[in-house]
């Protein structure tokens, strides 16, 4: 895919549901005997393994006047289930967590990218609460998982992971006595927002600057959630219309989950207009969302604020190349653990387009501005890197050829569409 350089981009849109909640939604629901209705699933393409899955842990899925419903079996499989993630990392980590508690053999396996990524992470503290968890090696998948007959753990984590901290809080439900997972720095709550809808025993708290949540083991009632458009898709946009002189861009329910708006309060920050419609929503709230154009300034990202928006940080390298001043972004080694590795990928992609681009250990710095010149990159088969040198097409002025556009679908299957009706 290419796209050329463009006149201001105006106008209303919205993006389908958010990733991270639609994955929670579909393999939560799945564990409630009652029934489940979801509105607005995402149609990233990651989420079609948690639906999967749902029905390979014996849920039955339909679909009604654009609803999902979802029932979870009254009595789960016991027999060897083997799920296929495929690319999607949340489908691995939460099914961990999940297939712990359960009696009998389980194997989850994916895409090589998947089986690239590291694992250990869960299997860690799955086994501290007594399920088996075998790895292949270097702690990667497929996992072999042994559940049954859990004890709670107090346990903090070594990375800020949603992922880890949602497979923990998972198996807990199915454990001995309450489970808690410490947390250094707070990661997207979006699976303790859908236990406390469900009827969970959970609880959250902070104490000496740890944050804390507790679960106590037991069963889930129905989820009825209307998923708001996805944060990190929004995001794109967002970038979209804070690059582009003259734009203004409106998304309409958006999530605006507090542990997701990091990024948007960053754009306003490095200058942009940003502006929140009055929010509504249940259990996951949403509002609609305009950005307008600003000339933008240099920010500095640290550890602290890095989980709460991990995955928009390859947008902010790209801001930063039309910012006045150097931004770094410093504490987020996890972004070479993602799809592939994202700090690398972005510093050679950005440097073929012209950008003054630093590559460092946990991070990177762009000093800016640059005028961004044609190309050619490559996303390494990445779905947000693609998107991220698509937009940079936006001001090169011509064209800038992009490799791996096919697994923007990934997360956002409409971007080339929606971008497309901006313009
Ligand atoms: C996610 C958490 C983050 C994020 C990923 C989705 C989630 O990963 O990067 O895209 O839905 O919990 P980590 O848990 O590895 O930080």
């Amino acid at each position: 895919m290419s796209t050329a350089g463009s006149r201001a981009l105006r106008g209303v849109c919205t993006v389908s549901g958010d990733k991270s909640i639609s994955h929670r939604a579909v393999l939560l629901a799945a564990l409630s005997p009652e029934l489940s209705r979801i509105r607005g699933l995402a149609t990233a393409l990651d989420c079609r393994a948690s639906l999967r899955a749902a029905a390979q842990l014996g849920a039955a899925v339909a679909e009604r006047d654009g609803e999902l419903l979802i029932r979870g079996a009254a009595e789960p499989p016991g027999a060897t289930v083997a799920i296929d993630c495929g690319r999607s990392g949340t489908t691995m980590r939460l099914l961990a967590g999940i297939l712990s508690a359960r009696l009998g053999p389980s194997v989850l396996r994916g895409d090589p990218q998947l089986l690239a990524r590291p694992m250990d992470r869960v299997a860690i503290p799955l086994r501290q609460m007594g399920a088996s968890v075998e790895t292949a090696p270097g702690g990667r998948a497929p996992l072999l998982i042994h559940g049954g007959r859990l004890a709670g753990i107090r346990y903090r984590l070594p990375v800020a992971s949603a992922q880890v901290k949602s497979a923990v809080l998972l198996a807990g439900l199915g454990a001995e006595g309450r489970t808690v997972v410490e947390e250094p720095v707070p990661t997207r709550d979006h699976t303790e927002r859908l236990l406390v809808a469900m009827g969970a025993g959970i609880e959250e708290w902070w104490q000496d600057g740890v944050h804390s949540i507790g679960i106590a083991p037991g069963g889930l009632g129905g989820l009825d959630l209307t998923v708001p458009g996805d944060a990190s898709s929004a995001a794109v946009l967002a970038t979209a219309a804070a690059l582009v002189p003259g734009s203004s861009v409106t998304v309409t329910s958006v999530s605006v989950n507090p542990t997701r708006t990091a990024f948007l309060s960053l754009l306003a920050q490095m200058g942009t207009a940003v502006e929140f419609g009055d929010p509504g929503g249940g259990a996951e709230p949403a509002a609609d969302v305009t950005v307008r154009y600003r000339p933008l300034r240099a920010v500095e990202v640290g550890a602290a604020v890095v989980p709460l928006l991990v995955d928009e940080l390859p947008l902010v390298g790209l801001l930063a190349t039309q910012a006045e001043g150097t931004t770094v972004v410093e504490g987020a080694e996890e972004l070479r653990f993602k799809e592939v590795d994202r700090i690398s990928g972005l510093v050679e992609g950005l440097r073929r387009l012209g950008a003054e681009v630093e590559e460092g250990r946990d991070g990177f710095a762009v000093t800016g501005p640059t005028r961004l010149r044609v190309g050619t990159v490559d996303s390494k088969g990445d779905h947000r890197l693609a998107m991220v040198f698509s937009l940079a097409g936006l001001l090169a002025g011509d064209e800038v050829a992009v490799a791996g556009t096919e697994f923007i679908g990934d997360s956002f299957p409409e971007f080339a569409s929606v971008l497309g009706a901006l313009t």
